[in-house]
């Protein structure tokens, strides 16, 4: 009997990490945190000005957001030919969502 709970436990795990899985995949598929933490963090901090512009400060509007991302804006660069238009969209709702 112990066993049969044990192995409904290690099922059920199982099951759960592949349905967690799926429904970041489906959200998703890119991580735009991380994305983020790699190719950005050095000049835009969430909440302070360093280099760029606070993220919480930045322009909301998704085309403005696209546009600064993909062509540079001054000494912004532009990323447009080093991301996928899918990475570029997931970076505009990252930064939308830190407001
Ligand atoms: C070398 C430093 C640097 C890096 C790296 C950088 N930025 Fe910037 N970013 C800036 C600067 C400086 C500005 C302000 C440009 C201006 O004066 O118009 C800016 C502006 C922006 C703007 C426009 C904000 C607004 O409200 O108009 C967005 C959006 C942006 N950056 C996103 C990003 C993203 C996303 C990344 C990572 C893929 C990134 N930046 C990487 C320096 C950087």
């Amino acid at each position: 009997m112990k066993k049969m709970m044990q192995l409904g436990l290690v099922i059920s795990t199982v099951l759960m990490g592949a349905t967690v899985t799926y429904a970041n995949d489906a959200a998703e598929g890119i991580d735009a945190a991380k994305l983020f933490k790699k190719k950005c963090a050095m000049c835009h901090a969430i909440d302070k000005n360093k280099t760029g512009p606070a993220v919480k400060g930045m322009n909301s509007d998704s085309e403005a957001l696209r546009s600064a991302i993909t062509n540079g804006q001054n000494r912004m660069p532009k990323f447009g030919e080093k991301f996928s238009a899918e990475e570029i969209d997931a970076l505009v709702l990252y930064i939308q969502a830190q407001k």
